[in-house]
């Protein structure tokens, strides 16, 4: 991937006239519902932009949406893309560039995750705290360094914004439902884990498991956004007690969870 490329897609988005995006907004899997918040000034089907890459999985709809969200100009992906539809990671963080090219500051992500923590029910919305990248086939940072994406060796110590999870809690109190706080531990899919596999990633410290937003949050950090992502468990990941997994189950865990992770990032848009 070149700056070149990016600039083009930069270039196609900045065409529409619309205000310039401060906040990039990516949806996960099932949780497309805050999109019919924005008031959308244009929607730009991603095989229309130069270089982006393609969403093939059903329960994404593939469009970027511009708008206004709270009063601030959003640019919303409708649709991300996943290592394991077999783009490259480069293709997978395409979008996130491209958001910090057009001036966005701040990243907002939300996904589907499963539940490793005792403590977490089905349909609880979880703050990222931190996560633990078991990406350990492909890394988005990896190549010749451009120092226009920022460091070579990029500090993780802090990747989600503290204030922007603070703001979050306190907004959650405010609205009077309840959220967990963790850590994410990002692997590439695309089966689900063993019975070992889920015992292990909870010793090694995580709260959820799932499939995408490490990728982004090391490519958005590495830029300087400040970053947020939320988990809705979609599923209880509980060796002893494991069921076997289903997509509609899932699909279904992420629509209860949607009205309160929507007002959340209503919300924290608004205060941003
Ligand atoms: N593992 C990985 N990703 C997931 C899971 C899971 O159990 N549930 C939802 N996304």
């Amino acid at each position: 991937m070149t700056i070149d490329q990016i600039q083009k897609a930069a270039d196609f988005i900045r065409s529409f006239n619309t205000p310039a995006p401060t906040v990039g907004i990516i949806l996960g899997t099932g949780l497309g519902a805050l999109a019919r918040e924005i008031k959308t000034d244009v929607e730009i089907p991603y095989e229309t932009i130069p270089n982006f890459p393609l969403s093939t999985v059903e329960s994404h709809s593939g469009k970027l949406l511009l708008g206004t969200l709270a009063g601030k100009p959003v640019m919303v992906m409708q649709g991300r893309f996943h290592f394991y539809e077999g783009y490259s990671m480069p293709q997978v963080t395409f979008p996130v560039r491209v958001m910090k090219w057009l001036g966005v500051q701040t990243l907002l992500i939300s996904n589907a995750a499963g539940g490793l923590n005792p403590g977490f029910q089905v349909s609880d919305l979880m703050l990222i705290e931190d996560h633990i990248s078991l990406l350990l086939t492909q890394n988005p940072l990896t190549g010749p360094h451009l120092p226009a994406f920022g460091d070579r060796f990029p500090d993780m110590s802090e990747p989600y914004h503290p204030k922007l999870i603070q703001e979050a809690e306190a907004i959650a109190r405010e609205l009077g439902f309840p959220v967990q706080k963790g850590v994410y531990v990002g692997v590439t899919g695309p089966q689900l884990e063993t019975k070992a596999e889920y015992r292990m990633l909870r010793q090694w410290g995580a709260d959820v498991v799932g499939m995408s937003t490490v990728p982004e949050v090391m490519v958005a950090h590495q830029m300087g956004l400040q970053v947020f992502a939320c988990s809705v468990v979609t599923d209880l990941c509980i060796p002893e007690t494991l069921e076997k997994a289903s997509l509609p189950k899932i699909l279904a865990a992420a629509a209860r969870a949607e009205p309160q992770l929507t007002a959340l990032f209503r919300e924290l848009v608004a205060r941003l």
